[in-house]
């Protein structure tokens, strides 16, 4: 994932496009750079490491420009460094580009290209499919457009690509294939955006790119066609997103903003869906597709990281309460198979930004076999959002860190609201139960702003354990996917190496890393597997683990055999059967 900034119109482009890719760093991180078109002409600074980085090697340059594009880089295809960074220059030096997405047959492309005599300063597929462009626009005679055109009939992958050219210095050429691209429009003034956080202070008004779309962006007039040069009329969408949204809000990084919003997130995820007191969820996508969920046969769920991870939990909330088989697949094996969907498979898609490529990948292919596309999603608008039969947006504003927090709870509190609909409708529920679950998910961010009360506890044992090298997080039940996701998050924030597992598999074999350096985390609220995750926790403790246990508040058994607890309230007693 990169993150691609533009700019053209009476504006200086310089400090807008940094200031977007500021916003786009959860996007990729590892080197940044800009590409202006002034008057004196076509100038590309750019570095390995962050924004910050590149703004003090620029200090000093000449960066007097109307139009401009930036990058943000998350790397792909070569090292970070300042050579692979973006934007690339074609070998003229009279275009450049920045791209987001991998071209799957740049080997082939730049096999061809060598073949004429062109070599390359980076090992990036990025400078392949520049200098493809550029070869066409010169054999062809043709113009940029005409040439991107061209090129992109020939290219397989996923791109986000934006291109300027010296000899046009207020034109932006963008085009789209499987990786987001919003443009903005201002007045007399064009943005363009991997989101729409860059644009967020100068418009609400932005039209979402399509797949084989192409722009021509100049600053008074935005034209989009197809891949077969048909225009098309752009689609203006309102943005409903306020600048606070995306900004640190006091916090030092976005991630702990985050973390601190659930009890928020969660509420804006239930509001004006749940209602305890009249028994009542009003999910409308769900509504408009439940015969064919009621009937499912059989549901895959499709997701990548942490949305997978939501989607294993959903795995046993819909097993027990809907009754319904379910398979949680891996976008990026899923849409590499032939795998077998038969009528009656509802295929439920879950991302945060609504644009993971393998995720949608996955169900396209999925779709052209007859799939019903249930999409659950949190960017609005979003490729996956729109491309998806119905579905649910679970509210939880940007999420700009990159290690996902609110956006998963949005995600479950989605997918648990969403099981006790369809339960509800096919009568797998007791009506007990069913209004039980619905008090207490109605709970739920209260409780949450109360366990974030005792963060600081938390702080106290991270001090204690944080020279660790290893780490093995542990569940069982739809605990052993938060145990999962929490050693992804501990990988992904510390650079410390963590397994998660379910808690009764150590047994048959990993069990022979535990030694008294190893400190084991435990999911292990106080549910029907209590009794078992305490065998679990002893047969650690006979290794010399250290045990850290997330339990429940009032838990008597596992404080006398943890080395470090953090309390939790009870959140959902009923789902503990599950
Ligand atoms: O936007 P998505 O939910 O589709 O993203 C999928 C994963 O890349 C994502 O969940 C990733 O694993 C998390 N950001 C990790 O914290």
């Amino acid at each position: 994932m990169c993150g691609i900034v533009g700019y053209t119109g009476p504006k200086k482009a310089y400090p807008i496009i940094i200031k977007g890719l500021k916003r786009l760093e959860y996007r990729g991180y590892d080197s940044t750079g800009v590409a202006l078109l002034g008057n004196s002409g076509l100038k590309v600074y750019k570095k390995k490491g962050r924004v910050a980085d590149l703004e003090d090697y620029i200090v000093g340059k000449n960066v007097q420009a109307n139009t401009g594009i930036g990058h943000t880089r998350w790397a792909t295809h070569g090292e970070p460094s300042d050579i692979n960074a973006h934007p690339h220059s074609s070998a003229s030096g009279k275009l450049a580009m920045i791209h987001n997405g991998i071209i799957e047959n740049y080997a082939q492309l730049k096999q061809e290209l060598t073949n004429k005599g062109y070599t390359f300063k980076s090992e990036t597929d990025t400078e392949v499919l520049l200098n493809f462009i550029e070869d066409i626009k010169n054999n062809n005679n043709c113009n940029l457009e005409e040439a991107v055109r061209i090129a992109l009939k020939r290219v397989t992958g996923a791109y986000v690509i934006l291109l300027i050219e010296e000899d046009k210095p207020d034109t932006i050429i963008a085009a789209r294939k499987g990786s987001p691209l919003v443009i903005g429009i201002g007045k007399g003034e064009h943005f363009l955006g991997s989101d729409a956080s860059p644009m967020l202070e100068y418009t609400k008004e932005v039209v979402y790119v399509n797949d084989y779309e192409l722009a021509i962006v100049k600053p008074d007039e935005l034209i989009l066609k197809n891949l077969g040069n048909e225009k098309i009329t752009p689609f203006v969408t309102k943005l409903d997103l306020e600048l606070a949204a995306i900004e640190k809000g006091g916090y030092d990084h976005f991630m702990l903003k985050e973390i601190f919003e659930q009890p928020s997130t969660i509420y804006d995820c239930l509001r004006g869906r749940l209602d305890a007191a009249n028994g009542t969820i009003t999910m409308s996508g769900v509504m408009d597709n439940m015969e064919q969920l009621k009937a499912a046969k059989r549901i895959i769920i499709v997701a990548c990281g942490t949305s997978w991870h939501a989607g294993l939990v959903a795995e046993y909330i819909f097993e027990e309460l809907c009754r319904t088989p379910v398979e949680v697949e891996y976008a990026s094996e899923f849409r590499y198979r032939n795998p077998i969907i038969n009528k009656g498979d509802v295929i439920i898609a879950i991302s945060q930004s609504g644009e993971t490529a393998d995720t949608l990948v996955a169900i396209e292919k999925a779709k052209e076999q007859g799939a019903i596309i249930f999409g659950i999603v949190n960017v609005v608008g979003s490729s996956i959002a729109r491309i998806s039969c119905g579905g649910a947006y679970t509210h939880a504003g940007p999420e700009i860190g990159v290690a996902s927090t609110k956006a998963f709870t949005g995600q479950l509190a989605v997918l648990i609201m969403m099981a006790l609909k369809i339960a509800k409708e096919k009568g797998t529920i007791t009506i007990e139960r069913y209004q039980s679950l619905l008090v207490e998910l109605e709970q739920v961010p209260d409780k949450v702003a109360s366990l974030l009360k005792n963060a600081d506890q938390l702080k106290i044992i991270a001090e204690k354990y944080k020279g660790a090298t290893d780490a093995l997080y542990l569940g069982r039940g739809y605990n052993f996917p938060i145990a999962l996701e929490g050693a992804l998050k501990l990988k992904e924030i510390s650079y410390i190496h963590a397994e998660g597992y379910p808690a009764a598999e150590m047994k048959h074999g990993p069990i022979a890393l535990v030694d008294e350096n190893l400190p084991v985390i435990f999911v292990a609220t106080k549910d029907s597997y209590h009794e078992k995750i305490i065998s679990n926790i002893q047969e650690i403790k006979a290794r010399k683990g250290m045990v850290i246990a997330i339990i429940t508040e009032g838990d008597e058994a596992i404080p006398a055999l943890a080395n470090d607890v953090f309390l939790y309230p009870m959140l959902m007693k009923l789902l503990h059967h599950c």
